[in-house]
């Protein structure tokens, strides 16, 4: 089936295009056809670009492929599995949580070793995400499609903290079933930030929601789900809370410390760019997925302005090389007007020493955070990763971001990948920044502690640019010891050599991430459910230097 029909995508109406008064005239468009002949992997990057277009991604789906000649992994594909693979597969399976006699999602762990239990016998939404990758790249959508309606009802749910009520599109971190054998019912309970530690809402949340329902769409080719009355109020729901207008003077989202997978305070508030790309890609998939009906038309050309904005401050302001750490480095304070270089009179003595030894001539990254007077250099995984996954990076970002990998690999991957963030806090850098949370000592959990879960976002990334030697160079590392250590959640020290601290066994995002990883290096199509090409129209802001070769 590969490339053998005739697949429908959307009009080609870049962003660049498409100014915002042009805006009613693209989406009037009509849908061309084209013919898909190539395999993936003979089309290179910026061939595969089809604009910020309203349907991209989703009728251009490699349904053919991922359906119905995709094997189902492992056990029918050409090579060897490893056996780790179907230990994974039990693994996940016995994580699977059922309401009501159908599956809706995935424990966050279960771990039989320990009595403490916390909050890891939950569906959480982020943590679900790998294992609705998982499921859908072995096609079993089911289990997908139940969480997600799941989820969306718990959306209605009324959302309080104390006396306090949370926005309506807010959607909760987590969810429990509640099972009673005599009485035998089903009963579920939610957390949306009312119970969890610090009471951190999620805002991830929502946008993983979005980031699934279109992998769900792509994948199945199943669009009656994503068109229905509820999930296209859901999407606008959740949009509704960042599109608003207020006294935001930047594009990004303001949010507040812990509100993503980093959920305690790590100094994280304020702009962080795994909420900001995370926040990109689901503008990008709603793009593909919202009708153009009543508010529908209002809430897209809301997004096409938003993207604009957001795209256009990222990938200056926020985007770092050797080139504009040098230029900032320089930069004269205290600038007014419009005129001004410097204009979050970011101070160069904030520039912090290791960064200079940290960058290569060669290579460059979106920093962690960028605010009035305030730059936080700490690279982070997630939100590279998901930059290079959005294309919030520009082709050439994107691979100067896998350039600084490579070079940085004793740093950011050591023995087990990945740090979720480098480098980490320590002293009373620590204690101030985190409050001292004995749980974030240097280079463990949230601080610079390495998560094998990043292992499939690391391994996307590395798909799409084209460069899947080196997941399979951190693929090789997380063989050699996640199924031993009984898949833990993190590790700790500067090289991730220590089972973390306070690290949960059978972590079904570690198991569930690796199965992620293998598949897409086995059948690289897999990468459009969670992909979105380049807009080839839209100019890239940043130009890099002469084109370095390729290691
Ligand atoms: C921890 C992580 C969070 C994750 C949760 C469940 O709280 O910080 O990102 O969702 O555990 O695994």
């Amino acid at each position: 089936m590969e490339g053998g029909g005739l697949i429908a995508v959307g009009s080609h109406c870049s962003l660049s295009e498409m100014d915002d008064l042009d805006l009613t005239r693209a989406l009037d468009k009509p849908r061309l056809k084209i013919e898909r002949k190539r395999s993936f992997d003979e089309r290179s990057m910026s061939e595969l670009s089809t604009g910020y277009s309203r349907h991209d991604g989703i009728y251009d789906s490699p349904r053919g492929r991922s359906v119905l000649d995709t094997p189902l992994s492992s056990a029918r594909n050409s090579f060897e599995p490893h056996p780790m693979m179907a230990e994974a597969w039990e693994a996940l399976r016995r994580s699977m949580v059922f309401f009501r006699g159908q599956p809706v999602g995935t424990l966050a762990a279960v771990d039989n070793t320990t009595d403490e239990v916390l909050n890891y016998d939950q569906v959480f939404v982020r943590d679900f995400v790998p294992s609705a990758l998982a499921f859908l790249m072995n096609g079993e959508p089911d289990i997908v499609k139940h969480f997600l309606l799941k989820t969306l009802q718990l959306q209605g749910w009324e959302k309080r903290v104390d006396r306090f009520k949370l926005g309506e599109g807010v959607m909760p971190a987590s969810f429990k079933v509640l099972h009673d054998p005599i009485r035998e019912t089903d009963n579920i309970v939610a957390d949306f930030g009312e119970s969890a530690i610090g009471r951190v809402a999620p805002v991830d949340s929502g946008f993983w929601w979005i980031i699934l329902l279109r992998a769900y769409t792509k994948s199945t080719g199943d669009l009656t789900l994503s068109e229905t009355p509820e999930c296209q109020k859901g999407m606008k729901l959740i949009l509704s809370l960042c599109l608003a207008e207020g006294f935001d003077t930047f594009p990004t989202l303001l949010c507040a410390d812990g509100c993503s997978m980093i959920d305690r305070r790590m100094g994280v508030y304020g702009y962080p760019i795994e909420i900001q790309a995370l926040f990109f890609m689901a503008l990008r998939s709603a793009l593909s997925m919202l009708k153009p009906d009543g508010d529908g038309r209002e809430c897209i050309e809301k997004i096409v302005k938003r993207l604009h904005a957001l795209s256009f401050h990222m990938r200056n302001y926020f985007w770092l090389d050797h080139q504009n750490l040098n230029d900032i480095y320089r930069f004269k304070t205290e600038e007014y007007s419009h005129t001004a270089v410097n204009k979050f009179n970011v101070m160069p003595d904030s520039i912090p020493e290791w960064v200079f030894d940290f960058m290569p001539l060669r290579g460059g990254y979106f920093v962690g955070n960028v605010g009035p007077a305030h730059m936080d250099f700490r690279w982070f995984a997630l939100g590279n990763c998901v930059s290079i996954l959005s294309s919030l990076a520009t082709p050439d970002q994107s691979m100067a971001i896998m350039d600084l990998l490579e070079h940085r690999w004793a740093e950011l991957v050591g023995e087990m990948p990945l740090k979720i963030c480098y480098p980490c806090l320590e002293g009373h850098e620590w204690r101030i920044v985190t409050g001292c949370d004995p749980k974030n000592t240097r280079w463990s959990y949230h601080n610079g502690g390495s998560w094998p879960v990043l292992l499939w976002q690391l391994t996307a990334a590395c798909v799409k640019t084209g460069r899947p030697q080196i997941a399979r160079r951190a693929v090789d590392l997380i063989e050699s010891r996640l199924h031993r250590d009984c898949w833990p959640e993190y590790y700790d020290g500067k090289l991730g050599r220590y089972v973390g601290k306070q690290a949960r066994k059978y972590q079904t995002w570690s198991i569930a991430g690796y199965l992620v990883a293998k598949m897409l290096l086995e059948d690289p199509s897999h990468i459009g459910m969670i992909s979105l090409e380049e807009d080839k129209l839209m100019k890239p802001v940043i130009k890099r230097s002469a084109s370095w070769p390729q290691l």
